[in-house]
């Protein structure tokens, strides 16, 4: 059974919002969240704030005029971890402007040892870290660092406990997300994660779908589901509920939206999930099964648990039910060992398929993980495996968007393009960014728009 915060946390945590806001309010101190990485990320960011609204701080999107600055990291590639360094570097100057600055560093970077340690030795003027495990004693934090207490570098529970209640200022009106569980437990050899964010803790399907319902009465559009890996939902809790189960009950609610599941694992999709989908309109049309690779030899090696044959069986069943689904992927390229014919391998199952959209990255080596110490490739094959993959899937997003022209597709509205007065950008169901001209502004809104252009990563189309 997933362990909530105790009582006895939530009261003391509660206090000390009540003790900051006494020293906060109506001095005009602003907070600043800066965010990297995942969906999971951008909701726990919104907690954040939610949180630092509380205890007084009003929300701003400039940092310059910020009293307390947080820094929401990723660690999934090192690309992440220099960009989210660099951000905390250039919070340097404030502190140094101005020493009353509070300056917090969170999320899954700041969750590794080593980090810690390089965050507590070579930037000084980082008040505290957490874990994303920890997000409920922000209030405690914050609070010690306006209080000139000492410096906070904290060291997440392997499980740590779920909080409820704690209050999201969602950044859209339309557009949601909604986890539904914490951890990983499937330790992927490539994977950071579970190491950062603990082992599986599922939320209880009460507080999920009250989210949901509230979601949708206030008009929400666009719900996604958030967990590592939403297949095993439930499979900590009392009476052990699945995700099949759950969709059935969020199929009950009424409501004009979209959800999305993010993210599943093959290994654990069952047929039980796959027919909830495909049942409810607000469900069928878009599903993002991450493929990693096309080749059985390093999917073992990867310690994912299926065979590529397994793999299509579920794309099969997914498409025999509805053959318009749109299918999103993550594919990652130069896996240690990856061979000349396991990368062809990949090709192969990329052309056999027709992902809509895959989502591409380059094998990164990730400190503490098993394949961080295998025989890794040279960066340059890496690469040119890399620009090929590129070039072979780009075509197929393009001919997959080609013939979407002179088809109707329902989009979500998401604002102005930049730069031109008259032109609206929005997305599919699946994520394609369709740009159109409109007099009216719908953002947030649903519309139809038939598609008139189609380019690889843009589709052009009119009302
Ligand atoms: N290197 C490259 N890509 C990675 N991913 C996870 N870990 C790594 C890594 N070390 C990718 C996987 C996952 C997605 C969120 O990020 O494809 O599905
Ligand atoms: Fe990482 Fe694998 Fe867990 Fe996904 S399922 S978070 S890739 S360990």
């Amino acid at each position: 059974m997933a362990e909530l915060v105790s009582l006895e946390e939530a009261k003391k945590q509660h206090e000390y919002i009540g003790l900051a806001r006494a020293l906060v309010e109506g001095k005009g101190l602003k907070a600043f969240v800066y965010t990297l990485g995942c969906q999971q990320n951008e909701a726990d960011s919104e907690r954040i704030l939610g949180t630092l609204s509380q205890m007084g701080y009003i929300p701003t999107e400039n940092e310059e005029e910020a009293s307390v600055l947080i820094v929401n990291t990723c660690a999934i590639r090192e690309h992440a971890e220099r960009r989210a360094l660099s951000i905390i570097g250039r919070f340097k100057h404030y502190k140094a402007k101005n020493p009353d600055i509070i300056i917090g560093v969170c999320g899954c970077m700041s969750a590794q040892e080593h980090r810690r340690e390089q965050l507590k030795h070579s930037y000084h003027y980082v008040d505290f870290t957490f874990g994303t495990g920890a997000l409920h004693r922000l209030p405690e934090f914050v609070y010690n660092a306006l209080m000139k207490g000492k410096r906070h570098f904290d060291t997440d529970a392997e499980k740590p406990p779920i909080a409820e209640g704690i209050p999201a200022l969602r950044s859209s009106t339309y557009r949601a997300w909604v986890s539904i569980m914490y951890g990983c437990n499937n330790f992927c050899t490539y994977c950071i994660v579970p190491y950062v964010r603990g082992r599986e803790r599922s939320r209880n399907m009460g507080d999920i779908l009250n989210e949901v319902k509230d979601l949708a009465a206030r008009g929400y559009k666009d719900i996604t589901l958030l967990g590592q890996n939403v297949n095993s939902y439930g499979k900590d809790l009392e009476g052990k509920p699945t995700i099949a189960d759950l969709l059935n009950e969020i199929s009950k609610i009424e409501g004009d939206f979209t959800l999305h599941l993010m993210t599943s694992h093959p290994k654990d999709a069952s047929e039980d999930m796959l027919v909830a989908m495909s049942r409810d309109e607000r469900t069928r049309g878009h599903f993002h099964l991450p493929l990693q690779s096309g080749s059985n030899d390093v999917l073992k090696r990867m310690n994912r648990h299926y065979d590529i044959e397994r793999y299509l069986s579920i794309i099969e069943s997914l498409r025999s039910k509805n053959p318009d689904v749109v299918l999103t992927t993550d594919i990652i390229v130069g896996f240690p060992g990856e061979s000349d014919e396991d990368f062809e391998k990949t090709l192969e199952i990329m052309k056999k398929v027709r992902f809509d959209i895959v989502y591409s990255f380059i094998y990164s080596p990730r400190k503490g993980t098993p394949a961080y110490s295998m025989e890794q490739l040279p960066e340059e094959i890496k690469h040119q495996r890399y620009d090929r993959f590129c070039q072979v899937q780009n075509q197929i997003t393009l001919e997959k968007n080609q013939a979407l022209v002179g088809k109707s597709v329902r989009v979500l509205v998401d604002g102005k393009s930049k730069g031109d007065e008259n032109t609206y950008t929005s997305r599919t169901d699946g994520g394609k960014i369709v740009h159109f001209k409109s007099d009216i502004d719908y953002t947030g809104k649903f519309i139809n728009v038939k598609i008139t252009r189609a380019e690889t990563f843009n589709l052009y189309g009119e009302i």
